[in-house]
């Protein structure tokens, strides 16, 4: 089964292009699109935590470096060129994103077709402040300070099917462009509610925070603040409902605070909004008190009002597949369906767990094992269908293994295939001293086992 969108999505405007001085409008939509014959590519730079150097600066000065270097985008990190002195003193990392659509249809992307989009960040160490309840129960939301240092990396980490997080992006950021130029609501009609729902373990709830962490850098300027609460909807329909509706009321009130400051952009994330529906059905039918018809109204109505803040983004996620009844679910206008990764995906998610193990010395035996970069699923199915030269011959036995490990995964949830490599080692005869393709071998023993366990 694939992931797929219920809503196809429309390619966002041609039209917010670069000012004078070469630097694309930050604020444009994520995606690749052609201007004046230029693709634009979102090109992200981690500031050191130590950095006091004014966005301005630095954005200027990537830009230049990246006129002066004449070589093929494509995703992922780019060095600091060792002349630049400014660069290298204040930026941690630069990398160069969504591409990949791009690289999918046209294979390669050169320097004279690209106009970069330069975002400039610095990561938030803060970490999340829990609200505790004053009787030590569950906290009913956490909340972090976005770009998070915590969220770092999940965006990349996180692997479907070609342009699925693609669109999730652009489809946020229209809604953003929309609320921003003041399109009226009565003539063009549109929300910023987004539901992921799917099987458990398929990466939904990091997959909305990922987002959110994406869009608090591609929307830094407008929005220089950005914060996600998480609501923890268990937590507020846990034993005692009296007190539910004062948390309910105490965390809207604290969202409501959030998204007065018009510069402010706020996510809240309402993860697995099913237990909001299975509240209601409770109540409705006698087995829980009756207020909690009331607190689940009450939120319901929160976030309708929420709705009418142009600076908020409600990401909530289900793991039910089926309709579920929860009346600000349906509309969401966009509800995507996150299935189990495709053979791609789970090869790829393989392929970073194996690359990880190597990095790390935890698997060796092979020569030069700490630099082998295993191939991508394209070029690994390439190599596979050319004929073997002595050389490549370990190279292309470790993408064939591989490639038939994601096989023997079918089924697999991401959360799985993220936790099958440490399965396996535990299993290894020896765990001191293993080559990858004999690790290989027991992945594949270790997912066998693991599916014989999935209910059907
Ligand atoms: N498609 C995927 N690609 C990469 N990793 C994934 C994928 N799906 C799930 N994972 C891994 O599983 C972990 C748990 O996912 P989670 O967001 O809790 O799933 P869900 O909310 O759907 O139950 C993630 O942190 C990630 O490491
Ligand atoms: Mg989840």
């Amino acid at each position: 089964m694939s992931a797929s969108m219920e809503v196809t999505l429309q390619d966002p405007p041609i039209d917010q292009v670069s000012d004078h001085n070469g630097v694309a409008a930050q604020d444009s939509a994520p995606s690749p699109m052609l201007s004046e014959q230029k693709v634009l590519v979102s090109v992200e730079v981690c500031l050191k935590p130590t950095s006091t150097a004014r966005i301005d600066d630095v954005c200027s000065a990537v830009v230049r470096m990246l006129e002066n270097r004449s070589l093929s985008y494509s995703d992922g990190p780019i060095p600091v060129p060792l002349d630049e002195a400014f660069l290298l003193e204040n930026v941690q990392r630069i990398s160069i994103c969504d591409t990949d659509e791009w690289m999918n249809n046209h294979n390669i992307l050169l320097f004279w077709q690209v106009k970069p989009v330069v975002h400039v960040f610095q990561l938030s160490e803060e970490g999340p402040c829990e609200e505790i309840s004053t009787d030590g129960q569950l906290s009913s939301f956490n909340e972090w300070i976005l770009p998070a240092k915590e969220f770092d990396g999940m965006w990349e980490s996180l692997i479907y099917e070609s342009g699925l997080k693609q669109r999730l992006l652009r489809y946020a950021a229209s809604a953003l462009l929309f609320t921003e130029k003041g399109v009226d609501q009565f003539l063009v009609s549109w929300n910023r509610i987004i539901l992921l729902h799917g099987p458990p373990g398929t990466g939904k709830t990091s997959l909305c925070k990922a987002l959110a962490q994406k869009l608090s850098i591609r929307f830094n300027q407008r929005y220089p603040q950005c914060q996600l609460i998480e609501v923890n909807a268990h937590s507020l329909f846990s034993k005692w409902f009296s007190e539910s509706g004062k948390l309910v009321a105490k965390l809207f009130q604290k969202i409501q605070e959030m998204v007065e400051e018009e510069n402010n952009l706020v996510f809240v994330l309402i993860d697995e909004v099913e237990s909001l529906a299975a509240a209601r059905k409770a109540a409705l039918s006698g087995s829980e008190p009756s207020d909690s018809i009331r607190v689940v109204n009450a939120l319901l109505t929160q976030m309708d009002k929420l709705k009418s803040s142009p600076n908020v983004i409600v990401l909530t996620t289900s793991n039910i597949t089926a309709a579920i009844d929860v009346a600000f679910v349906d509309r969401a206008d966009i509800k995507a369906y996150i299935g189990p990764p495709t053979l791609q995906a789970r090869y790829e998610i393989l392929r970073s767990c194996l690359q990880e193990l190597m990095r790390t010395g935890i698997l060796t035996g092979l020569q030069d094992c700490k630099n082998i970069t295993l191939p991508n699923y394209a070029s690994a199915k390439e190599r596979l269908n050319t004929p073997e030269n002595l050389e490549a011959a370990t190279a292309n036995q470790l993408c064939k293994q591989l490639l038939e490990t994601a096989e023997a995964c079918e089924g697999m949830s991401g959360r799985s295939l993220r936790k099958l490599p440490f399965l396996a080692h535990a299993a290894l005869a020896n765990p001191f001293d293993c080559n990858p393709i004999e690790f290989l071998c027991t992945m594949i023993e270790t997912a066998k086992r693991e599916r014989s366990e999935l209910p059907d």
